[in-house]
């Protein structure tokens, strides 16, 4: 087993570094390759409890950026002041909930699982759509987006729903992802303007 899909090193790597989960390392590889966060921008986090990815999102947008995170539930990171996390749930977003436009929307979002993995799947690409929604009203032209769902044989849909929206959308299971995990990340690049 190689030291990257070692279940227990991206854990211990993570409390050792004081994020809140292992998944900051799936942004990181992710951002590393397509270099989606830059200093300044305004980021969307969907699903960011307990909030790793908003850790590493308000690292790199610095001061003058704004992150802002969204959950069903509150997160237990404490952040600067240009970060802010609220709880709530995605299908029920407003204008005035979210804000202004941003640069890059982010989405981790997993549903409480049932160990059917069908079923799991099914609830996984809905959320995802809701993702991609979400993202299709408050992305700039030309931001980028991040989203995870569980393979299944909704993806291909997800993504076919991310080209209209998207010039390229590209596919990577991170290093970090856990072995029995299905999870893969779509990431849509360069938003189409608006019709
Ligand atoms: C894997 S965790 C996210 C981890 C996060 N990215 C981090 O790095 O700390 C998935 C999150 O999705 C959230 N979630 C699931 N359904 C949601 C919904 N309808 N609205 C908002 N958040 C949701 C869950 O509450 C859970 O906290």
């Amino acid at each position: 087993m190689t030291r990257g899909r070692d279940p227990d090193h991206f854990s211990r790597r993570a409390q050792k570094e004081g994020h809140a989960a292992r998944s900051i390392y799936k942004l990181e590889e992710i951002d590393q390759r397509w270099k989606l966060l830059k200093k300044g921008q305004r980021v969307l986090d969907l699903g960011c409890s307990p909030g790793s990815w908003m850790q590493y999102a308000v690292a790199k947008v610095g001061p003058t950026g704004k992150v802002l995170g969204i959950d069903l539930k509150p997160v237990t990171a404490t952040f600067p002041p240009h970060a802010e996390a609220r709880v709530a749930d995605i299908y029920k977003l407003d204008q005035a909930t979210i804000g202004d436009a941003y640069d890059v929307v982010l989405s981790d979002m997993a549903p409480s699982t049932m160990g059917d993995h069908k079923t799991d799947a099914l609830r996984s690409a809905a959320l995802a759509e809701q993702a991609i929604t979400v993202a299709d009203a408050f992305l700039k032209p030309g931001g980028a987006m991040v989203v995870k769902v569980l393979e299944g044989g909704e993806i291909q849909n997800l993504v076919a729903l991310m080209r209209r929206i998207f010039d390229k959308v590209e596919r990577l299971r991170p290093q970090a992802t856990r072995q029995r995990s299905t999870e893969i990340f779509l990431v849509g690049l360069t938003r189409k303007p608006k019709a």
